[in-house]
């Protein structure tokens, strides 16, 4: 089985937390958009998405799936996103496709984080991917020295601007053993918007794909 075809088994088999008539938070990345190929199939028994980036946005839309501002719902039942490393804790690194600050909103109004992986992103401890951290413009040098005294190597991702206007640091070397504390600590960061640690929120359910299909964990 090829990596894709893994995350094509996991994203698939998330549909099975799908409610019929439910609003389904939707992520962004390759994996993801298995998840849609499938949401496309039960179209006609979904009320709508809220989704975490314009990607996904526009590949609901293409598939006449019905798409919700965030802030017109108060609640969704589950969120179903990538990760770029995910640990026994369930505390992931995410980012890798500059989408973390939306994919943090959405997560954070669904009740269930349904994580969506092939099996490669399993880690026993987060930091070998490169930390993102989503930064206003003007703080980007500020921002890089301050992430330097944490003990990481900052790179900036040239070339690449977010869907909502700002830049993305790579922050690598770090062996991130407490995932929870160092989410807090680059969040405190002036200029920081939002950093790809999703520890205090972390996933509920993995789906990892495998040579021998999903294997699901609740
Ligand atoms: C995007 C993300 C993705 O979930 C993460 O990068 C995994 O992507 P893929 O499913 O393509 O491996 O956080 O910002």
């Amino acid at each position: 089985m090829t990596q894709d075809e893994m995350k094509k088994a996991a994203g698939w088999a998330a549909l099975k937390y799908v409610k019929k008539g439910s609003i389904v938070g939707v992520g962004t990345g390759s994996t993801v958009n298995h998840f849609i190929d499938a949401l496309g199939s039960i179209k006609d028994d979904l009320q709508g998405a809220v989704s975490s980036s314009i990607a996904s946005t526009e590949k609901l839309q293409a598939l006449g799936i019905k798409v919700y501002d965030c802030n017109d719902i108060d609640q969704l039942d589950i969120y179903v996103d990538g990760a770029d490393e995910i640990n026994p804790q369930r505390a992931m690194i995410k980012g890798g496709g500059a989408a973390l600050t939306r994919e943090k909103i959405v997560a954070a109004i669904a009740d269930q984080f349904i994580c969506i992986v092939d099996g490669t992103k399993a880690v026993d401890i987060l930091g070998k991917f490169p930390l993102p951290v989503e930064v206003i413009p003007m703080a980007r040098s500020y921002v890089t020295r301050e992430l330097i005294k944490l003990g990481g190597t900052p790179i900036y991702r040239e070339g690449v601007i977010t869907d909502n206007g700002n830049v993305i640091l790579d922050v690598h070397d770090l062996q991130i053993r407490d995932p929870k504390t160092l989410e807090s600590q680059i969040n405190a960061i002036t200029g920081v918007v939002t950093n790809g640690l999703f520890a205090h929120r972390g996933a509920d359910v993995v789906i990892t794909g495998t040579a021998q299909g999903a294997k699901i964990e609740e």
